[in-house]
């Protein structure tokens, strides 16, 4: 059995499925590029037959990245299958996953299919993909509520049919550690051709398990653990990638394979990067990526870091890429300085035009803002490309406001209005909430406030603080960013990101809630 454990990342698709949390091409390609420095090696960029844009997300990425293994998922249908094969035709090397629902729930009241159906359907999708591509992975849905015999029988039947890679999911977040253990051992132990495809496990985190699971079952012999950065997914979430690595690598005297193969510096990069564009916060308690990860702040804990520092210590923050903000540029640097970095962050202009408007909006904050760190590129890059994506019906033209002790805050906006400025003035509780009511205003959206919050992303009192908001309209959730020194004009940034957004029609599939 191998002694590498694979690392499945699929922040790109399965961590996109979270209400609010949908990425551009752009931004796909940007974190797949940071995942492809880490070493990951496989990252699933999306569900094809979705929709338009996820189909282009996958061919862009597909054309990107050179080193992981980039994967499209889709359902045992053959239009999913041949969409898939589609986007991933300019892949260095491509993988299709399909899946199909085993558990008795599934088969009976959504897929409305007999056992038997289910296998013949299976067996067809693995072997369509394999007109594709020799690396083809099947799941089996809601694995971890099925019955072992029948997951017996449809993995040997599609490993027969061509599958390299079977999965086992706890789609619903249902199983606890030793149990889902036993499954992928039984499974090793009963199938009859175990040793022809490596075992994946990709769990959920519904009831806080998904890496006590995952970590179980590689201790059964899974060999590939299907995760996302910050845990981001569907409801709870996916299990970690970084709590998983680190767990492996930490604890290597307990596991018979290793993730030497993951450069672990670039765990945090990685996770401030998905919770810029997606707006989803990192707690400051998260293991691994939270702000408080390594803060020691009893003062015996204190003490004993300082004499030994591995007596409150089991990992070094610098190891997954805890390293002071590192101030790359300020005012004097120039275009091309300010070109470079950007690359070396994994961002790219496609026009000359697009890196001129970028370094003019560097320049404005460099004025505002002595020292520029990498955070404050990235969130530059984000804030660019969360315009592109919409079609601004509404900008910020001008925002002023009045906040004073004993007195009501009052905020006047200025706004274009599908290039037309139009002028507001309105008081709330406080500089925030007049802002957002004059907006609304305005605007009209009609949607509702579901979450503020703001992030300063890097440290000291001059630090660009990041505003995420989450907006309600009709059922539909959108986050809204914006960056700025000036808090109350990041809201006001984020408020009207979020609106835009809300404007645009999302047509889009999503594997588990379509039927096959
Ligand atoms: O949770 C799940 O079952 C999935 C499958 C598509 C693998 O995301
Ligand atoms: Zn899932």
């Amino acid at each position: 059995m191998s002694d590498k454990l694979f690392i499945f990342d699929t922040t790109l698709r399965d961590g996109e499925q979270s209400p609010g949390a949908s990425m551009t091409r752009e931004e796909k390609v940007r974190i797949a590029r940071n995942l492809e420095k880490m070493g990951v090696d496989v990252i699933e960029a999306g569900f094809p037959i979705a929709s338009v844009g996820d189909f282009e997300a996958v061919q862009a990425v597909a054309n990107t990245i050179k080193e992981s293994t980039i994967c499209g998922l889709a359902r045992a249908l053959d239009k999913d299958i041949d969409r898939a094969g589609e986007a991933l035709k300019g892949a260095n090397s491509g993988r299709i996953h399909t899946f199909i629902a085993t558990s008795p729930i599934h088969m009976e009241r959504k897929l409305r299919m007999s056992p038997e159906q289910v296998v013949e359907q299976a067996v067809r999708a693995v072997k369509r993909a394999r007109q594709f591509t020799d690396d083809v992975e099947f799941s089996a849905e809601d694995a971890g509520r099925s019955e072992l015999d029948f997951l017996c029988r449809i993995f040997e039947a599609v490993i027969a049919a061509g599958a390299t890679t079977l999965n086992v999911p706890d789609t619903v977040g249902y199983n606890l550690p030793q149990q889902f253990g036993e499954t992928i051992r039984l499974l090793r132990e009963k199938m009859t051709n175990a040793d022809k495809a490596v075992f994946s496990v990709h769990c959920h985190n519904d009831l806080g398990l998904a890496v006590a699971n995952s970590l179980t079952a590689v201790l059964n012999g899974a060999r590939q653990v299907e995760c996302t950065i910050n845990g981001l997914g569907e409801r709870a979430g996916n299990a970690s990638l970084e709590e998983v690595v680190m767990a492996v690598k930490t604890r290597r005297d307990l596991f018979s394979c290793n993730v030497d193969h993951i450069d672990t510096t670039q765990i945090v990069p990685a996770s401030r990067l998905v919770s810029g564009i997606t707006g989803f916060a990192v707690q400051p308690n998260k293991a691994i990526v939270g702000a408080n990860a390594f803060a020691h702040e009893s003062g015996i804990h204190q003490d004993g870091v300082l004499k030994h520092r591995e007596t409150y210590e089991i990992m070094r923050a610098e190891d997954v890429g805890w390293s002071a903000n590192r101030m790359v540029m300020g005012k004097h640097s120039g275009r091309n300085a300010f070109k470079t970095r950007m690359q070396e962050l994994g961002i790219e202009f496609d026009a000359e035009e697009s890196l001129n408007e970028a370094f003019g909006r560097f320049k404005e904050l460099a004025d505002k803002k002595h020292e520029i760190y990498d955070e404050d590129l990235q969130s530059l890059a984000s804030e660019a490309t969360a315009e592109q994506m919409v079609n601004e019906r509404y900008k910020l033209v001008s925002l002023k406001v009045c906040s004073e002790t004993g007195e009501t805050p009052e905020a006047c906006i200025t706004l274009a209005i599908d290039g037309e400025e139009h002028k507001l003035c309105a008081q709330g509780s406080g500089p925030v909430d007049a802002t957002f009511k004059a907006i609304e205003s305005l605007a009209r959206s009609g949607t509702e406030l579901q979450l503020y919050s703001v992030n300063n992303i890097t440290s000291g009192t001059d630090s660009q603080g990041e505003v995420t908001v989450r907006l309600e309209k009709a059922g539909r959730i959108v986050n809204g960013q914006g960056a700025d020194t000036d808090i109350v004009i990041a809201s006001a940034k984020a408020y009207l990101n979020g609106i835009n957004k809300v404007l645009i029609p999302e047509a889009r599939l999503k594997p588990q809630g379509a039927d096959v």
